[in-house]
């Protein structure tokens, strides 16, 4: 089973719709794919997913990792740590191909572990340089965001060296791109190639801003399902290839999917 993790700490870049799409994707595929929710606080993913539920659209099945009732009391400390390493280990063992999951922008413990148990980690960015700006400045930079996602993404480097894990792959996928070309684009894709490589990550295929992406909120549909009248737009066909495309990344990470007995050890 490979584990794709969808993160950035900058809020609203896309990841809950990402996780959706390829959810969906993977599913009409035919592979077995979970999709988990570890934001507690907005619970998009399984909005939408219970959306196409209810319209009766194929479905990735979904699981979301609430606050046991001890973490939900006023000004208890939540306690999110060691709970996604069984899920994973379940799901492999029985039978999934593909775990999808969705994380929160916040800089909690079940976020720091959803990184660390990826094979795959997917960080959406619109093409603006408050994204950059709020992904990728250094820590100790002037103005660094207080919680720093590439710290985070070091740590995570770090602690699976350390554990003797292979090196997982991380790629920024630029979201939201306009069809309209512009300064502010260029320049932050000239930016996004340089962090790239002192970062270690690839710059991957983009999804443009659709319309449709945004039905998902509506009644759970994606560019994947017919419409009522049976005709797919331009835009629906040009927005599967996009989201297609991203899911042929997890054919390049198959060769270092890390096993169950790595993390048992
Ligand atoms: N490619 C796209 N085309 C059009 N709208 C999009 C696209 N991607 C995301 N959106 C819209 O952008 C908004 C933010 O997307 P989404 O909720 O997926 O971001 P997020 O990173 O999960 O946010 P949060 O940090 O709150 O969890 C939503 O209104 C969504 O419908
Ligand atoms: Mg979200």
């Amino acid at each position: 089973m490979q584990v794709v993790t969808i993160g950035g700490f900058k809020g609203g870049t896309g990841k809950t719709t990402l996780a959706c799409l390829l959810g969906v994707a993977a599913t009409k595929d035919g592979l077995r794919t979970a999709c988990v929710d570890l934001d507690r606080n907005t619970r998009n993913l399984s909005s939408f997913l219970t959306l196409r539920r209810a319209s009766r659209l194929e479905c990735p099945d979904h699981v979301m990792l609430m606050d046991t009732e001890e973490d939900s009391r006023a000004n208890a400390r939540p306690r999110h740590a060691g709970r996604l390493e069984p899920l994973v280990r379940l799901a492999a063992m029985d039978g999934y191909d593909l775990m999808i999951i969705d994380t929160s922008s916040g800089n909690l413990s079940d976020v720091y572990e959803a990184h660390l148990l990826a094979d795959l980690i997917l960080t959406p960015m619109n093409e603006s340089p408050a994204d950059l700006h709020g992904l990728f400045t250094k820590a100790g930079q002037p103005a660094a965001p207080r919680i720093n996602y590439r710290e985070m993404l070091d740590t995570v480097r770090f602690d699976r060296s350390r554990a003797g894990l292979a090196v997982q792959r991380w790629h920024v996928v630029l979201n939201r791109v306009s069809a309209l070309a512009s300064r502010i684009s260029n320049t932050v894709n000239q930016r996004v190639a340089a962090i790239a490589e002192e970062a270690g990550f690839e710059s991957t295929w983009s999804l443009r801003d659709r319309v449709v992406h945004r039905a998902l909120g509506l009644d759970g549909r994606t560019v994947f399902d017919m419409p009522a009248d049976g005709r797919l737009t331009m835009s629906e066909l040009a927005g599967r290839s996009e989201v297609r495309a991203l899911l042929s990344l997890l054919n390049a990470a198959s060769e270092r999917v890390v096993s169950e007995q790595q993390f048992a050890a």
